[in-house]
């Protein structure tokens, strides 16, 4: 392909991936399936990597990711980002009311009623519409730029359209993790046997913070837009600014509203002190905004924050009641986490039994004593939280909890290894909702994508003896099936069949199925892709692991573990004799040249050219191979800026040649 018609075709993609972007974002609609919108993606990737000087600034690419930033530039904002000031009573607000008041000067006034968002702020600078830097607060004076991962967020623009927009602008809004995605990567976490995220607002926060920005994009952060702020603007209101921010396409959350006076505004905070839980994200409270930008110039700043606004926070609905007890539930891969049993009570709209506790440590910190009195709080539709323990009703002979030494399942010795808060039951093969978790795990749709089996299912196939572990399943036979109860010969076929289909289920899901400890469904795919076949993986060395993408010394050993145990070795080699994938079908990229044929390359710091996933695949295109370690093996450590000091030392030491941006662009041309 000629370089004008690459163009053509990489503006040609890049309209229409953004056409579809724009219409599932913005208008809750979709025209192409999922699949073919990957693929436009895919291609179109494929293309800013031949001609990586073709690549747009706007290009819809930077949505997944793929720059590593080690450190993030420190910025200092232009205009400083302040707090708001706080209050909880109806009665501080009209004293505001009746600050703001005089402080006009008997001048008529509005006020501007937005939900107050729980989640990371954060600082946008468009220039000549184009998004260039994402600062978060910071201490307020100066942020970091977290430009890479910023770009990950899809209902974000990375260029306006509309005509007649200020050559610079800047606008803030809220950072945040919706709440049915972080309940389910919280629900991935724990099905992979991670550690379980504690809030959402912490998670957005430090995902925001991560280095790999292709990590943040599967995140699937969101943003709401709040405040416009430049010299050339043309705005009048708050209003107006919120309007004008929406019609450039930024996202603004429905649920503002201009009043009149401060007795509207104490109706807008009744009105959405219940309704906020059915909202998509975390809210806090209400921010009071004088409307007109004028008068909010008048008003001023205090040095903390402005006095032409005010946060009106909605107390969390905390009440107290018994601990009648604890009881602990055990999980797929053996972690086991302790349930407070409390004294049914009423709390924000239903009625509470159970709280988690998380760990040991947490009943620890919390020194909870069985027959306490405990305050449990809610937060939006997160399960309830047990806060603390009501220390006035505490009568002196209660006896701090001791946590169980032996799995309430099984009754094997718990263990926890050093580091990490959860205890584990080590009986995988023979605890029972291990094993039903294994099959559960190894049925969902990321994975064999069985569903006409379902949790039900599954238990009673274990309780009549007929799978106690994936392999089973696909020895099944129809007088089996006809066993279960409620089972007739139409839903036997379909049973049986489901479990068919799945036999061509890609290896990348059959991967992530037989369920590796730490293995998710991203690790699993790039492992499939690496090895190719999962016999090449099964007798991986530890360092091999080493060299794939993504994998860190504790997935490294996790791997390595399960391939060496017999049990999963056995269970591996059922499921290749009942015909799953067990080869990748993925294909590599075409490649380009054998410039670099035999020659290994470490690549470190950052590049003007290319994003780092990017440098990988035109080494690889160009018959190279990415190494994750500086060795004597090494042929080139590939130095970008800010690259680590230690790398360069060790190259130095091992004698390993190190190369530049432009060194390297003139092995290839
Ligand atoms: S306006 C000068 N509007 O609350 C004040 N802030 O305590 C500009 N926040 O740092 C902020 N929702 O992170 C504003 N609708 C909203 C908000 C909001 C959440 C956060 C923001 C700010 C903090 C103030």
């Amino acid at each position: 392909m000629t370089s004008p018609e690459a163009k053509k075709q990489i503006q040609e993609l890049t309209d229409k991936i953004n056409y579809h972007n724009n219409l599932y974002y913005q208008k809750n609609k979709t025209e192409i399936s999922d699949y073919e919108f990957d693929q436009l993606l895919v291609n179109l990737t494929q293309l800013e990597k031949e001609f990586p000087e073709l690549k747009l600034p706007d290009s819809p690419t930077q949505r997944v990711g793929g720059t590593i930033t080690k450190e993030f530039p420190s910025v200092v904002h232009e205009y400083p980002m302040l707090s708001l000031g706080n209050t909880y009573s109806p009665q501080e607000l009209e004293d505001f009311d009746g600050r703001v008041a005089k402080g006009l000067d008997g001048e008529p006034y509005e006020y501007f009623c937005e939900l107050k968002f729980d989640g990371v702020s954060i600082s946008l600078k468009y220039e000549n519409g184009i998004l260039v830097k994402g600062v978060t607060r910071g201490d307020g004076v100066r942020g970091d730029d977290v430009i890479a991962n910023v770009k990950t967020i899809r209902s974000l623009p990375l260029k306006i359209k509309s005509k007649n927009v200020p050559a610079k602008f800047e606008v803030r809004g809220e950072v945040f993790l919706p709440k049915h995605v972080f309940k389910q990567l919280n629900k991935d976490r724990e099905d992979i046997g991670e550690e379980t995220y504690a809030n959402a607002r912490n998670t957005a926060s430090g995902t925001l913070k991560m280095q790999d920005s292709s990590e943040v994009a599967r995140r699937k952060l969101d943003c709401f837009l709040y405040y416009l702020l430049g010299e050339e603007n043309n705005v009048e209101t708050h209003e107006e600014s919120i309007k004008k921010i929406e019609s450039w396409g930024f996202q603004v959350s429905q649920t503002y509203k201009k009043c009149k006076n401060i007795a509207e505004v104490l109706k807008y905070i009744e009105h959405w002190e219940k309704k906020r839980n059915d909202l998509p994200l975390e809210t806090d409270g209400v921010v009071i905004k004088v409307n007109n930008l004028r008068q909010q110039e008048q008003l001023g700043f205090t040095a903390k924050s402005p006095r032409w606004a005010i946060a009106f926070k909605y107390k969390a609905e905390s009440v107290s009641t018994r601990l009648n007890g604890i009881t602990y539930q055990v999980g797929r891969t053996g972690a086991v986490t302790p349930v407070a049993e409390l004294e049914p009570i009423f709390l924000a709209g239903t009625t509470v039994k159970r709280a988690s506790l998380h760990n040991a440590n947490e009943i620890a910190r919390l020194d909870l004593r069985i027959g306490d009195f405990v305050f449990v709080e809610k937060g939006g539709e997160i399960i309830p939280k047990v806060t603390a323990v009501d220390l006035t009703k505490r009568s002196g002979k209660l006896q701090p909890v001791k946590y169980i030494s032996k799995c309430p399942e099984c009754g094997t010795a718990l263990v926890r290894q050093e580091g990490e808060a959860n205890h584990y039951c080590p009986n995988e093969d023979g605890c029972p909702p291990q094993i039903k978790g294994r099959i559960e795990h190894f049925i969902q749709r990321k994975a064999m994508d069985i569903d006409s089996l379902g949790e039900r299912t599954i238990a009673q196939l274990y309780d009549l003896g007929l799978a106690k572990t994936p392999a089973d399943l696909y020895d099944l036979k129809k007088e089996d099936v006809m066993k279960l109860e409620g089972f007739k010969e139409l839903s036997t076929k379909n049973l049986l069949q489901g479990i068919e289909v799945s036999k061509s289920v890609p290896f990348e899901s059959v991967l992530f199925a037989i369920g590796i400890r730490f293995v998710g469904k991203t690790v699993a795919e790039k492992l499939a892709r690496h090895f190719k076949t999962m016999d090449a993986l099964a007798h991986a060395t530890y360092e091999q692991l080493l060299e794939a993408p993504e994998v860190g010394e504790k997935i490294a050993q996790s791997v390595f573990d399960f391939f060496h145990r017999k049990e999963s070795l056995r269970e591996v080699e059922r499921l290749k004799k009942a015909g799953l994938q067990f080869e990748s079908s993925f294909k590599e990229p075409e490649k380009l040249s054998n410039a670099l044929d035999g020659k290994s390359f470490v690549i470190s710091g950052t590049f003007q050219n290319y994003e780092r996933d990017q440098l990988k695949d035109v080494i690889v295109a160009n018959g190279g191979k990415v190494l994750s370690s500086v060795s004597k093996k090494l042929d080139f450590l590939l130095a970008g800026e800010n690259m680590g000091p230690a790398k360069r030392e060790k190259a130095e030491e091992l004698g390993v040649k190190i190369i530049s941006e432009q060194e390297f662009e003139k092995m290839i041309k």
